[in-house]
């Protein structure tokens, strides 16, 4: 699937990625209020990342409705809609509102933007998180997802209070916090002090994020962090994720889903697998190399 917000709402990517090509779509943040977002400029490159500071600018609920949705409906896929709130209630009102609506399949709560303060309320403690989950769980019967932050010492912790408060799965990682400064300047190089970090700098910490939340619940987790090639999807099938998003990639290569998809066949074949369920979790620690205390007792 293409991440939230790199994929804006669709119609720019429309030449690029025929209906098909994805399975499910998921759109940029939705908040019930419109937000202009945060002052320019809102994304520059790092040497191995995008540091962003969008802001979670949308057009709110009620365009939302009006106008993308409908646009969205045409690529004819199961659209997983990424919420935003700055109370529980305004993430309420966004599902509520769009229940049941043509291929709105279900939705993915946004409980973890570094770039705006209440996102990432939710998303370091795992008690508001879980308040979060429990109060939209009885308003969906779609899919519901919880997308984590990386930026917390225990992904597992949140992982957990995500499960056991009723989400279907959970997606994982968010951007970094991160920042970059003109020094002669003193100044931050993006319009706020800080913002978030993506692409492949983070793969390496999304990675390991995965396979500690994949350790840690049932439920399917869906990998996202800088994922630019098949060979980076079955490394993180093979610490346990189940499926995957692709982010900042899309903006290097807006043709990558299709193309993903194909060496993703490619490579299963030459490797004598027959589906990515064969992958899936086969990841293990080399019990040689351990130290005795973290040796697993089989
Ligand atoms: C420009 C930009 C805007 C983003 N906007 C959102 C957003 O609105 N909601 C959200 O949940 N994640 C947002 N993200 C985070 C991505 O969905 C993804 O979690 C993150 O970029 C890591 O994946 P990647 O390295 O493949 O980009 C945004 C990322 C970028 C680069």
């Amino acid at each position: 699937m293409p991440a939230s917000g790199t994929f804006g709402y669709g119609e720019e990517f429309e030449p690029f990625l025929p209906p098909g090509t994805f399975s499910a779509i998921v759109p940029k943040s939705i908040s019930v209020e419109t937000r202009i977002g945060n002052p320019p400029p809102r994304a520059i490159e790092t040497p191995s990342g995008l540091l962003n500071s969008i802001g979670l600018q949308n057009p709110g609920l009620d365009q939302f409705v009006e106008s993308y949705l409908p646009r969205l409906q045409r690529y004819g896929v199961p659209i997983l809609v990424n919420v935003v709130g700055r109370t529980v209630e305004d993430y309420c009102k966004v599902v509520e509102t769009l229940e049941g609506l043509p291929l709105v399949a279900g939705f993915e709560l946004n409980v973890s933007c570094p770039n705006v303060k209440e996102g990432l309320l939710f998303g370091l403690d795992p008690l508001a998180t879980s308040q979060l989950i429990r109060a939209v769980r009885p308003l969906t019967r779609g899919v519901l997802m919880a997308k984590l932050t990386p930026n917390v010492t225990d992904i597992a912790e949140q992982a957990v209070a995500a499960e056991e408060a009723g989400a279907d799965s959970i997606s994982l990682i968010n951007t970094i916090r991160a920042m970059a400064v003109d020094w002669r300047s003193g100044k931050s190089r993006i319009g706020t002090e800080t913002g978030g970090l993506s692409g492949p700098a983070i793969r390496p910490i999304a990675l390991r994020m995965t396979m500690e939340a994949s350790r840690a619940v049932q439920i399917p987790v869906c990998a996202i962090g800088g994922i630019c090639s098949a060979e980076h999807v079955l490394e993180f099938i093979s610490v346990g994720a189940s499926l995957v998003q692709v982010g900042t990639h899309l903006y290097r290569e807006p043709t990558c889903l299709p193309q993903l998809l194909q060496d993703l066949r490619h490579l299963l074949a030459a490797g004598d697998f027959t589906a990515l369920d064969d992958v899936r979790g086969n990841f293990h620690p080399d019990q040689d190399r351990l130290p005795d205390r973290e040796r697993q007792v089989p």
